[in-house]
């Protein structure tokens, strides 16, 4: 508990509702309680630890009523991890409490049309990517500590909630396929055997650091080794080793070997070798192909991501098989999925992104496609493109959401149709009054769930110009 306020004592809370950052809400004596990683449904003793802005921030503690359509979570290291802290209730019952959330946190929905959080029927392994850290130290639940469980050795794993020294030892992640479930174990494997050390955080030194998997559904794997420069007179081990485990990898596997001089705690490095076959993986969104590096952006869960962008397409007017003689204007465009997953149905694609890792990556991908597109590498709030009548325009912002600059101008902007997907529908919520000021409404709203078991919800909001009697006006 802050100093500010007086200790609040332990209490039993029921969870009713789902608030972002995967936060459980419940009132206590008319008081609003957030416990992290609460399901709704469920009783909870609620450990105080913060009171903010009226509001009682609290750590889980005994579960005293599990909700009543409870189901077993499949993770070995649920609540330890951190992550995944839905899975104690069933997908519907996920889904339902997003939707409930998004009704909740945008506030009048009169006149808009609002579609159920809608999503894949499988809920788990599900990612097509996954970023392990190598750590000296382990983090461990206070039941395995007082079991004498070492905490130094060789993990491989997550970081604990909070925690940049410590690492979730993780054998296994359901949220991956077993494929690449098998090359965690496979790089366990070599991990243990190595004779160099994994880092350790406090130190600052130790030579693995991270490991990053992806998958294609279609088809293939990648493995990206981060490791810091290998210590003076022992590069030969390093190699030796490296080339000897890639040797042993399966037939659809590439690998390679980043070098990462820096202690910033970032799967990031320079490509040292190419370990087996080229570093990168095809992906597919409908008829186009997506060139993967172990960093690329792309949305980590594919089949819900095919589906993000359909429900984007239909928002903007796009029929799949149809031409608009229109250009597609994607702000925030990452490597430029969405403009160039519904390429085919505009005339061209106009993207805007600040990274320019990801604007290189959506080049290439139009280049491979054939796609007549544009990409221009700045912030959206600089670049601010001169928009026409006929444009069709989509937004996606981090979850910060729109620049106050960026919303003022699109506010005022005539384009003939505009597209907001939001990763925070706090920050929607926000930009939509801003978009309100200069005449658009929205008027359409779906919820896509791209990530089962968390808190996270994807929203896709359709706008619309409204004329002075509040009439939707003619595009
Ligand atoms: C939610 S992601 C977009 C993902 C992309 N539309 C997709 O579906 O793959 C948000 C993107 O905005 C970029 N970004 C952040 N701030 C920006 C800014 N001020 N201007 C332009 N792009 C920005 C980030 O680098 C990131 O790629």
């Amino acid at each position: 508990m802050s100093r500010r306020h007086r200790r609040i004592e332990p209490f039993a809370v029921q969870i009713t509702a789902l608030r972002p950052g995967s936060l459980g809400w419940g009132l206590n004596e008319g008081e609003p309680v957030v416990v992290r990683g609460a399901p709704p449904g469920a009783v909870v003793i609620a450990q105080p630890f913060q009171k903010k802005a009226g509001v009682i921030h609290a750590r889980r503690g005994a579960l005293v009523q599990a909700p009543p359509d409870a189901v077993a979570p499949r993770c070995a290291l649920f609540t330890l991890c951190g992550g995944c802290s839905l899975q104690e209730i069933p997908l519907s019952a996920q889904r339902a409490a997003k939707q409930a959330m998004v009704e909740t946190l945008l506030g009048d929905l009169s006149g808009v049309t609002v579609s159920p959080v809608a999503g894949e029927p499988e809920g788990y392994a599900y990612r097509n990517k996954v970023e392990l850290s190598f750590g000296a130290r382990r983090y461990v639940s206070e039941g395995d500590r007082a079991a004498g469980a070492p905490d130094e050795g060789r993990f491989l794993g997550f970081h604990a909630p909070g925690r940049f020294d410590k690492v979730v030892d993780a054998p296994r992640c359901e949220l991956v396929s077993e494929g690449l479930n098998a090359l965690i174990q496979s790089a366990r494997g070599l991990l243990e055997r190595s004779a160099l050390p994994p880092w350790d955080a406090r130190a600052l030194q130790g030579f693995w650091r991270h490991l990053v998997l992806r998958e294609s559904w279609a088809g293939g794997r990648l493995v990206g080794i981060y490791t810091s420069p290998p210590p003076e007179g022992q590069e030969a081990v390093a190699e030796a080793e490296l080339h000897a485990w890639a040797e042993g990898l399966p037939e659809d596997v590439v690998a390679a070997w980043y070098v990462n001089p820096r202690t910033g705690d970032a799967a990031v490095g320079d490509l040292r070798a190419a370990l087996k076959g080229e570093p990168a993986l095809i992906e597919r969104i409908g008829e186009v192909a997506f060139r993967l590096s172990p960093t690329a952006f792309f949305q980590t869960n594919t089949p819900a991501a095919r589906a993000l962008y359909e429900r984007v397409g239909e928002a903007l007017g796009l029929v799949p098989g149809a031409r608009r003689d229109a250009r597609l204007v994607d702000l925030y465009c990452g490597a430029g999925a969405i403009g160039l997953s519904l390429a085919s149905r505009v005339r061209e694609v106009l993207g805007v992104e600040l990274n320019p890792e990801a604007v290189n990556d959506a080049r290439v991908n139009a280049a491979l496609n054939n796609i007549p597109a544009t990409f221009i590498a700045g912030a959206v709030e600089d670049v601010l493109p001169a928009l026409g009548a006929d444009d069709l325009a989509v937004v996606d912002p981090p979850r910060a959401g729109l620049h106050p600059k960026a919303s003022a101008w699109l506010a005022k902007q005539r384009c003939a149709a505009l597209v907001y997907v939001a990763c925070n529908p706090e920050s929607l919520a926000r930009d939509r009054q801003l978009l309100a000021a200069g005449g658009w409404r929205m008027t359409a709203l779906w919820g896509v769930d791209l990530f089962p078991q968390t808190g996270h919800v994807e929203l896709v909001a359709r706008f619309e110009r409204v004329d002075q009697a509040g009439q939707p006006s003619e595009a």
